[in-house]
């Protein structure tokens, strides 16, 4: 089978597309410049009933502090800061945090209170603050133990310490025994806190003191938050892949995602600590309180698939940690046989028990499981192999996904497709790519080349990174490019997701992202409304497209040139970048003229010595329009964990566009640029000993030596002016066509339905476009970038249309 596309190489026609393209520009404007034919009489492959889906990971609070509806922060003194998010309230309060006779041995921490005075107690102050709506109610709940019959109640304080709603909860029992009360708003406030009292004073042990709104997704106790909900709701998803990413993994196998610590009531939750807490936000915890059962069940509650993903007895290998000796591998193949039976068991076996006493007898009907996340090389699959010999001996009806490793090209995808080649058996493998938009466009056809017998492809983990990882709508359209290739492909792509999910505004680990939120406020990304386009039109067969229109050139490496380091001290000498004959830089023994970024640099023996230990350190020099150079240096290491940064065609110092020599831990070099794909080879560098670098920058290659010798070379290449891929929607049907054009400037094109019916049809379009290809959206401006619908006509199987400049254009044609 061949892919359902064919695309004319002929430059017939040449436009502007500089968002993305060099400066082509045709003299005189002819109408339309592409052409493209839907070819309704051959239906192709059907697409799976899981194409569209969501990624979520507890990253950047998308759990705690995030969909998941808790208000309260460290609700239960699990964290490694025992008091972080707690005040005492009132005078001579004494705190205190204790392990021994907690709530339960899971949940072993509690907070011993004592009290001089009545009207003493604690206070939480939640994430940012708690914020409240005027009108809404909120449900508070404590585990409390404390003789003498003190009255427990709870405020809730705005941040002049006014009364914004309070409940009283009853006695404190002298055993641990669970209050609960709840008490509604009586205005909007932000900044609140909740604040615990006691009527008398004593010594009062507290635990899992939590505030929940009544009013979450579906109105489910322990819930979601219900815009988050609904904003992932909107995008139709047809499967929901949980709990991650590298946290599945862990840091080590201690920190791993163990789903049966996230069952239960959730004061029998284990809490973790989050693999993503990094500086700006070092006291990011896993509650737990969302958990599988609330994954499971948010699933069924917007009818998506169930994808969880298990631990396969492997720690984050990106990180250094230390897998499993296989001879202690039984209980993390025990963790993924145990899960099928949580999800799908019948209620007299031992989880299938649990799952029934937290609310759901039915099973939730679990189809897909994945095992390992990134993970590569042939520890993973001997540990693989073990898990899926016992999970199809004990469920066949299971279908696996495999992990490929986190690079869409490098050796370690190589040698996993080589063994699923080999025959190491799978259902569906897990690519995942984070990338320059220019990857994207350049990527479009990936699929095509797909062996159709061999296994499907989940595109599990995908974005646009652009320059300053904005989520600009330029991004979204190069990823919405490159799901044309998807549609076209869809024979052998069966499930895809963007990544990640969610970002708390001001606690960010990792940009872009999807759906954007603060305490009060959410929005989507352009990048949003793209997966939601495709999610909500997914056709149920695939129609081949003819696609007649230009090759353009992507634009020419300009910019400029700089130094730096990743956790490593290094210094750089005779720096100089020649075009031509013409010496355009020479480095001298100051640091006049360079634009520092971080680090400690000073100026020593005539070298830039670079001392600090952080990452991403950068000095630039030189000017935005360099084109066509050679940059010449020598380069020392001096400790640390990796080698050099050498910038190139640099005009944002916030993106990556680098030769990194060293990198991954000095492990490779690596060739990154916004507009290339990234190409990484094995290489180290020695500490103390000097390199000769050199990088040739032309318009339209980066060529890289070290010490004479050529290492590494990369090419832009020309990728096509529009994009398409179309499919016929059985029920509805209809004839969905994708249309995208990146460039910036609209593609007048004429859309022929092949044997489409005659006579003037009137047809409805979605598109998503704005007035600059750099345009966001953002908690003040959330639609800034969004989809607007219009209604076209095709006559006789035929429209004249003009596709904006960087647009996404959803077509759906009567075929009868
Ligand atoms: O999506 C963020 C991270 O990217 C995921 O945890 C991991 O799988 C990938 O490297």
């Amino acid at each position: 089978m061949t892919p359902l596309l064919r695309l004319s190489r002929a430059a017939h026609l040449a436009v502007a597309f500089t968002a993305f393209f060099g400066d082509v520009r045709s003299s005189a404007a002819e109408r339309p410049v592409f052409q493209l034919t839907v070819q309704t009489q051959e239906p192709g492959a059907a697409f799976s009933d899981t194409m569209h889906g969501v990624f979520f990971e507890d990253i950047n609070y998308a759990g705690d502090g995030g969909l998941y509806a808790e208000l309260l922060q460290n609700r239960s003194f699990e964290h490694p800061a025992a008091m972080h998010a707690w005040a005492a309230v009132g005078d001579g309060v004494k705190t205190e945090v204790l392990h021994d006779d907690g709530v339960h041995p899971n949940n072993a921490s509690y907070c011993r209170v004592t009290t001089a005075e009545a009207g003493a107690g604690l206070a939480n102050t939640g994430f940012d603050g708690v914020q409240v709506a005027k009108g809404a109610t909120y449900r508070a709940s404590l585990h409390v133990r404390g003789a003498g019959g003190a009255k427990v109640s709870v405020t809730l304080k705005d941040r002049d310490g006014q009364t914004v709603g309070e409940a009283s909860l009853g006695e404190a029992p002298a055993t641990w025994g669970r209050l609960e009360a709840t008490l509604t708003a009586d205005r909007d406030a932000a900044a609140c806190t909740l604040v615990v009292e006691f009527d008398r004073s004593g010594a009062y042990d507290l635990d899992v003191v939590s505030l929940f709104p009544v009013d979450t997704f579906r109105g489910r106790p322990n819930g979601l938050r219900k815009d988050l909900a609904e904003l992932v709701a909107g995008m139709k998803p047809s499967f929901i892949r949980f709990p991650g990413g590298c946290i599945v993994e862990g840091r080590d196998l201690g920190n791993a995602y163990r789903w049966k610590d996230t069952v239960g009531p959730i004061w029998e939750r284990r809490q973790n600590d989050n693999l993503w807490a990094n500086r700006e936000s070092p006291q990011y915890q896993q509650t737990y309180g969302l958990g599988f059962f609330e994954f499971f069940q948010f699933c069924e509650d917007i009818g998506a698939e169930a994808v969880p993903i298990v631990n396969c007895g492997m720690a984050c290998q990106a990180r250094g940690g230390a897998p499993a000796a296989m001879e202690d591998l039984g209980p993390w193949l025990q963790d993924a046989l145990d899960l099928v039976e949580f999800a799908n068991g019948p209620i007299t076996s031992p989880w299938g028990k649990v799952r029934a006493e937290m609310g759901h007898p039915e099973p939730f009907g679990m189809k897909l499981l994945g095992v390992g996340n990134e993970q590569w090389q042939e520890g993973y699959f001997e540990r693989y192999l073990v898990f899926h010999a016992a999970l199809k001996q004990r469920h066949p009806e299971i279908q696996i996904v495999s992990s490929s490793g986190p690079h869409p090209n490098d050796e370690n995808y190589q040698y996993a497709w080589k063994r699923f080649r080999e025959g190491v058996p799978t259902d569906v493998v897990d690519e995942h790519y984070y990338r320059a938009p220019q990857w994207f466009l350049a990527n479009s056809g990936r699929y095509d080349r797909y062996d159709r017998r061999g296994p499907k492809v989940f595109a599990g983990e995908f974005a646009a990174h652009d320059v300053g990882r904005a989520s600009t709508l330029r991004a979204a359209i190069a990823e919405a490019a490159f799901m044309t290739g998807l549609w076209r492909n869809a024979e052998v792509v069966t499930m895809a997701s963007y990544a990640p999910l969610f970002a708390r505004q001001g606690n960010v680990q990792w940009a872009p992202d999807l759906i954007w939120f603060d305490n009060a406020r959410s929005y989507g990304t352009p990048s949003y409304y793209v997966q939601a386009m495709y999610g909500e039109n997914v056709p149920d067969k695939v129609l081949p497209v003819e696609l007649d229109a230009s090759m353009v050139p992507p634009t020419a490496f300009a910019g400029r040139v700089g130094v730096g380091t990743w956790n490593t001290q290094a210094e750089f000498k005779d720096v100089v970048v020649t075009q031509g004959d013409k010496l355009l830089f020479t480095s001298g023994a100051s640091l006049d003229g360079w634009e520092l970024h971080g680090g400690k640099w000073e100026v020593v023996d005539g070298a830039l010595r670079q001392t600090s230990e952080e990452e991403n350190v950068r000095a630039f020099v030189g000017d935005p329009g360099w084109t066509d150079y050679s940059v010449r240096l020598k380069a020392r290491k001096l400790a640390g964990r990796e080698g050099f940064l050498v910038s190139f065609a640099s005009t944002n110092p916030l993106a990556t566009s680098w030769w990194n020599l060293g990198g991954w831990a000095n492990t490779e070099h690596g060739l990154e640029a916004p507009e290339i794909p990234q190409a990484r080879t094995p290489g180290q560098i020695e500490t103390g000993r000097w390199y000769d670098i050199r990088i040739d920058v032309a318009k339209d290659a980066v060529t890289c030596f070290l010490d004479g010798k050529q290492v590494q070379q990369s090419c832009l290449e020309p990728v096509p002016a529009v994009f398409s891929a179309a499919g016929l929607d059985e029920e509805s049907g209809e004839y969905v066509v994708a249309v995208v054009n990146p460039g910036d400037t609209p593609q007048p094109g004429l859309v022929r339905i092949d044997k489409g019916p005659t006579g003037a049809r009137r047809a409805q379009t979605l598109c998503l476009t704005s007035a600059s290809p750099l345009d966001k959206n953002s908690l003040d401006e959330p639609r800034l970038v969004a989809p607007v619908d219009a209604e076209v006509t095709f006559n006789n199987g035929v429209l004249e249309h003009d596709f904006p400049a960087c647009s996404l254009t959803i077509l759906r044609a009567p075929s009868r």
